[in-house]
C-alpha cells in the first residue's frame, strides 16, 4: 500500500476542461456557489425540479434525531411514476429506455411507453398476490428488461425490494429472504453466461426448501418466474407462477399511488466487518433526488441523445441508481447487457459501442485492467467515437489505468470521472464534473455540490492539505442510508459512534488531501476488501471457511491484485482429527469451491494456505497485517507484539516451499 500511495503523490497529470465539452455540459460552476450558499434549498430545488411531487413538500431536512434522518417527508411521490408515466405524459413514450442486448445477441428495444404498461401490468399481479405497502420482495434475476419492469412494480406498489445478485448461493440468498422476511420472490429459469445458460431457479428452490425445524418461519408465499434461460426447472404447484402466464393477462391500467417520501423503497445487502451482511436500508424521495441529480450533472446526460452505459449489475448499488433509477428518472436510452466482457469474444464490449453508439460509459477500474491486460488492438478494432465521457467507480483507478481508459477508450479526448460513493451513500458523493472540474488521474477529486465531507485524523480533527486520515461526511445527505433494516443499534454503531461528538459519517475508507484540497481515496480502513469492486468481508469468509468440516481455523486477508484490485487470500488451520482420516491432498481446491458455493464465486479464495499456526496478539487477535504482508510477498513488518513471535517464519517457510 505505501508503494501505491507514493506513486499516487507523485501523479501530476492535469486534465484541463475542454470548452467544447463546457459549452454543453449539463453541470456548472454555479451549483457549487449555490450549493454553499444554501445547502438544503439546494436539495430542495433539485427535488423540485428532478421529480414529479403528487403532494409538495414543505419541510426539507429533519435532523432533529440524528443520525435517522428525514428528506422532504411531508411530500408524497411515486417513484415509478416519476421513472415512467410522466414521460409518456410529456409525450415522450416512444423513447426508448432500454437498449437490451442478450449474451447470445439476441436484442429488444424497450420504449418508455412499453416499460411502463410492463409495470402497470406487473403492479398488478403485485397487488393480486397480496403485495402491498411496505411488503418485501427479493429480486433474483439476470440483467433482462423484466429485472427493471420487477423493481420498478414493487416500488410502484409502495412496497420494498431486496436484489440479490444471481452469482450469490442458494445460502446467501436464503439469509437475505430471511433477513428481510420477503413474501414474494421474483426468478428465472436462468440467465446467460459465459456462453451457457447458469440456472437461478434451482437456488431459489434449495433456498426455500427443508425449513421445518430450526430455520426461520417461511415467509415466502410465491416464486414468479420469468423464462430466460429455457432450462428445466422444477415447479412448486400453488407457490410458483411463470411471469408469461400471469404479466400479459393482467390489466394494463394502474393509476400509481403517491407514498409519502421516507416510504422505504430498497433493501440491499452489503458486507461489513463482521460474518452477517447488512441490510442497507433507502427510501423514496431523497434517494431519487441525489439519483437523478448526479447522474444529470455527473454523467452529463441529455436525454433526448445520450445513449448511456452503465456496465453495472443489478445486483449492486451501482445498478440500482445508475441503471434502474437515476436514468429512468432523467428519461435516458440506456444499454442493458446481459453477459459477460468476453462472451463471445474479448471485443464484446467495444462491439456493444459501436452498435449502439454509446456516448457515456461508466464502469469499473477492475474491468478496465483486464482490458489493459488484453491489449489496445481489440477495443481499437472498433469504432468508439460516439463515446463523449467516461466514468469510472467501486474502488480507486489507479493512474494507468485512467490513462489508459482516456487514450484508449476515449480517444485521448474524453473526460473522465472518477466516482467514490458506497452502498450507504446511495449516490455519488464524490466525483469531478465534466465540464467543469480540471481532472487528475487517480483522485476522485471534490464533494459534489451539496456533498460536504473532510479527511480527519482518529481524534475527527481536519488533517490539513497534503496529509492523510479518514474519509468523513460532515452533512446529511438525501439519498443516505435510512438505517440497517431491523438492527438501529448497528446502524448507530457501524457508521456514526466513531465520530459521535461531532455528527460525522464513518466511511471507512482511508483518503489524503492533495495541496489542493482534493481528495485521493485509499481503500478501505477495516476488515472489507474490495475484490472487483464488490465488497466482501474477511469475517464473512473466514466463517464459510470454518463451517467446512477440515477447517480448524481461518484468516482472510485483501491481497493487492493487479486486476481485481484486491484478491481473497486465506490462511487456513486444517483440523488434525479430519487429517487422521482424510488425505490432505486437494483440500486447497475443495476449500475454494466450498467457498464459492457457501456465498458465491466472487468470494472464492485466489490462494489458500494451509498452515500450521496463526499469528496473533497476546490477547488473541488475529494480525491480518502481517498475514497481508505474507499474502503480498512483501518483508513481514512489526512482529513484536505477537504471543509467539516464531510464528511468521514458521508461515512464510511453510508458503515458499
Ligand atoms: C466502497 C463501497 C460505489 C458503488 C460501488 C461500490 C470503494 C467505491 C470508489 C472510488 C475509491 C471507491 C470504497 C467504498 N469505492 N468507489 N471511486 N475510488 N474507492 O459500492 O460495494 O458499497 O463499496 O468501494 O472503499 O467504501 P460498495
Amino acid at each position: 500500500m505505501s508503494s501505491q500511495i507514493d506513486h499516487l503523490l507523485n501523479e501530476d497529470r492535469r486534465f484541463a476542461p475542454s470548452a467544447a465539452f463546457a459549452a454543453t455540459a449539463v453541470g456548472d460552476a454555479d451549483l457549487y456557489a449555490r450549493a454553499d450558499s444554501d445547502r438544503e434549498r439546494f436539495w430542495a430545488d433539485q427535488a423540485r425540479e428532478l421529480l414529479h411531487w403528487h403532494t409538495p413538500f414543505t419541510s426539507v431536512l429533519d435532523w432533529t434525531n440524528p443520525p435517522f434522518a428525514e428528506w422532504f417527508a411531508d411530500g408524497e411521490l411515486n417513484v415509478a411514476y416519476n421513472c415512467l408515466d410522466r414521460h409518456v405524459e410529456a409525450g415522450n413514450g416512444d423513447r426508448i429506455a432500454l437498449l437490451w442486448e442478450g449474451e447470445p445477441g439476441d436484442e429488444r428495444r424497450v420504449t418508455y411507453a412499453e416499460l411502463t404498461d410492463e409495470v402497470k401490468r406487473v403492479a398488478n399481479v403485485l397487488t393480486g398476490l397480496g403485495v402491498g405497502q411496505g411488503d418485501r420482495v427479493a429480486i433474483y434475476l439476470p440483467m433482462i428488461p423484466e429485472a427493471i419492469a420487477a423493481m420498478l412494480a414493487v416500488a410502484r406498489v409502495g412496497a420494498i425490494h431486496s436484489v440479490v445478485f444471481g452469482g450469490f448461493s442458494a445460502d446467501s440468498l436464503r439469509a437475505r429472504i430471511d433477513d428481510a422476511g420477503a413474501k414474494l420472490v421474483i426468478t428465472a429459469d436462468g440467465g446467460y453466461r459465459k456462453g451457457k445458460v447458469s440456472a437461478l431457479k434451482p437456488a431459489v428452490d434449495a433456498a426455500l426448501a427443508d425449513r421445518n425445524g430450526s430455520g426461520p418461519q417461511e415467509t415466502v408465499e410465491h416464486v414468479l418466474v420469468v423464462r430466460r434461460g429455457g432450462n428445466d426447472v422444477e415447479w412448486t404447484e400453488g407457490r410458483d407462477l411463470w411471469w408469461h402466464d400471469v404479466v400479459p393477462a393482467a390489466a394494463a391500467e394502474h393509476e400509481a399511488q403517491a407514498f409519502p417520501a421516507e416510504t422505504p423503497l430498497f433493501i440491499l445487502y452489503t458486507s461489513g466487518t463482521t460474518g452477517k451482511p447488512k441490510g442497507i436500508l433507502h427510501t423514496s424521495g431523497g434517494y431519487l433526488t441525489q439519483a437523478g441529480f448526479t447522474n444529470k450533472v455527473v454523467h452529463d446526460i441529455h436525454p433526448e441523445t445520450d445513449v448511456y452505459w452503465c456496465t453495472a449489475d443489478i445486483g449492486w448499488i451501482t445498478g440500482h441508481t445508475y441503471v434502474t433509477y437515476g436514468p429512468l428518472a432523467n428519461g435516458a436510452t440506456q444499454v442493458l447487457y446481459e453477459g459477460t466482457p468476453d462472451t463471445p469474444h474479448p471485443g464484446r464490449w467495444w462491439e456493444i459501442v459501436e452498435k449502439y453508439g454509446v456516448t457515456v460509459l461508466y464502469t469499473a477500474p477492475t474491468a478496465i485492467r483486464s482490458f489493459m491486460k488484453i491489449g489496445r488492438t481489440v477495443p481499437q478494432s472498433f469504432d468508439l467515437s460516439s463515446l463523449r465521457l467516461l466514468g469510472s467507480v467501486g474502488e480507486p483507478i489507479n493512474p494507468e489505468a485512467w490513462m489508459w481508459y482516456r487514450e484508449i477508450i476515449g480517444s485521448d479526448r474524453t473526460p473522465i470521472v472518477d466516482t467514490w460513493w458506497q452502498t450507504e451513500t446511495g449516490a455519488i458523493m464524490i466525483s469531478a464534473l465534466p465540464g467543469v472540474t480540471e481532472t487528475k488521474p487517480g483522485s476522485a477529486q471534490v464533494p459534489i455540490p451539496g456533498i460536504a465531507v473532510d479527511v480527519v485524523d482518529e481524534a475527527g480533527e481536519h488533517v490539513g492539505n497534503g496529509n492523510g486520515g479518514l474519509l468523513v461526511i460532515t452533512e446529511p445527505w438525501p439519498s443516505m442510508l435510512r438505517g440497517i433494516w431491523g438492527d438501529p443499534d448497528r446502524f448507530v454503531e457501524t457508521y456514526w459512534d466513531k465520530f459521535a461528538d461531532r455528527g460525522f459519517y464513518f466511511a471507512g475508507d482511508g483518503a489524503r488531501l492533495d495541496e489542493d484540497g482534493d481528495v485521493w481515496l485509499l481503500g478501505r480502513v477495516d476488515d472489507v476488501m474490495n475484490v472487483s469492486g464488490h465488497r466482501l468481508s474477511t469475517a464473512e469468509i473466514e466463517s464459510a471457511l470454518v463451517a467446512h468440516e477440515a477447517t480448524a481455523e481461518a484468516a482472510v486477508v485483501g491481497a493487492s491484485d493487479e486486476t481485481t484490485g484486491q484478491a481473497v487470500v486465506a490462511f487456513v488451520i486444517l483440523k488434525q482429527s479430519f487429517l487422521d482420516a482424510h488425505p490432505a491432498e486437494g483440500l486447497a481446491t475443495t476449500l475454494r469451491r466450498w467457498v464459492s458455493e457457501q456465498i458465491g464465486p466472487i468470494a472464492r479464495p485466489r490462494d489458500i494456505y494451509i498452515v500450521g499456526e496463526l499469528p496473533k496478539t497476546r490477547s488473541g487477535k488475529i494480525m491480518r497485517r502481517l498475514l497481508r504482508d505474507v499474502a503480498e510477498g512483501r518483508e513481514v513488518g512489526d512482529t513484536t507484539t505477537l504471543a509467539d513471535t516464531m510464528v511468521m517464519s514458521t508461515i512464510q517457510a511453510k508458503i515458499t516451499t
